[in-house]
């Protein structure tokens, strides 16, 4: 069999009302709606060879930890039970497993590059669907721009994909993302929401919240309120930073600096900058804003010694073309 090549591309998304719990660990289907908007900017890049001479995985240059070469390709298995050896080589231009979704943006380059080269086209949604079993919000980082992970109510977890949210034209959004310590996380997510599900007295009260805040938020996208949006996203993050903490032992991803930007995007937002902050499973902390604000912010934000990327909202995974050879 002639082997095939495929690169896929994919951009992470971060979530702004949270998912944090699964009700089904194997399928990673979850205990909550989610909304997540995706970040132009940061991009991974994934190369499968379909048919090689036996299965290796590379990431972001090296031979990858046995762990994570497996989560690779036990998802290349769940596609296709009977494929062939394949080579993967996945690169990221960010710093990867810090709470920076790197995960989200990987899966979904390596479903598209999967489905792709072994020649079977999936539909969007079967590809969110496939992205998930990798990782969850892997899911959201198909179509770009605004989406909408939806629970679904088969056991197969067939329809728990995500869809997109419509946003308002006049929403020109950007993503400050402030990276306070870019080194791997201690915890896993997968632990860690294991952890919050099992042990944390405030859990149901953040899984209550993500239906309604999720409808708010499309509804606020539509408008293109910001305010509301703002609102909505800052109020899913306490209520899933508080499950975290109350978890046993505790789930705790924030550091001091952590704190001191959450101050001062507050403090900008008080003097009429209109932005918000949001966390993930990491220390590193983003604020939404509108594109007039955002240099200001920046800068605000720099002071306190930290690097800032600000992004804008991104596109959906696309294969590339191989340039033709002369
Ligand atoms: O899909 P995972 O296992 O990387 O979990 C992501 C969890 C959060 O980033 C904290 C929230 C979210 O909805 O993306």
């Amino acid at each position: 069999m002639k082997p095939m090549e495929v690169t896929a591309t994919a951009h992470p998304n971060i979530a702004l009302v949270k998912y944090w719990g699964k009700r089904d660990a194997a399928l990673k289907l979850p205990a909550m709606p989610s909304l997540a908007v995706t970040l132009d900017g940061f991009v991974t890049r994934t190369t499968l060879r379909w048919g090689a001479r036996k299965d290796r995985v590379f990431l972001d240059g090296v031979e990858a930890a046995p762990g994570a070469a497996k989560r690779v390709l036990d998802l290349l298995d769940r596609f296709d039970p009977g494929r062939p050896p394949c080579e993967v080589e996945s690169r990221n231009d960010f710093p990867t497993a810090a709470g920076l979704a790197s995960s989200s943006s990987a899966f979904a380059a390596l479903a598209l590059a999967a489905a792709t080269a072994s020649g079977r086209g999936l539909s969007l949604e079967a590809l969110s669907v496939l992205a998930r079993t990798g990782s969850g919000s892997a899911c959201r980082s198909l179509h770009g721009g605004f989406t909408l992970w939806r629970m679904g109510v088969r056991p197969d977890g067939s329809d728990c994909h995500a869809i997109p949210v419509e946003a308002h034209p006049d929403l020109d959004l950007r993503v400050l993302v402030a990276v306070v310590d870019e080194g791997p996380k201690a915890l896993s997510s997968t632990e860690g929401m294991h952890r919050t599900a099992l042990s944390s007295p405030c859990y149901p009260a953040f899984v209550e919240s993500g239906e309604p805040l999720v409808r708010c938020a499309a509804e606020a996208i539509g408008k293109g309120d910001l305010l509301g949006l703002l609102t909505f996203m800052e109020r899913s993050t306490r209520l899933m930073l508080s499950a975290m903490w109350c978890s046993e032992p505790a789930v705790r991803y924030l550091k001091p600096r952590s704190l001191a930007l959450i101050d001062e995007i507050e403090a900008a937002r008080g003097e009429g900058l209109a932005c918000g902050w949001t966390l993930d499973a990491g220390p590193n902390v983003k604020a939404l804003c509108d594109a007039p604000s955002a240099e200001a912010l920046a800068s605000r934000i720099r002071r306190h010694g930290v690097r800032v990327h600000v992004l804008g909202v991104g596109g959906p995974a696309r294969v590339e073309v191989p340039l033709a050879r002369p």
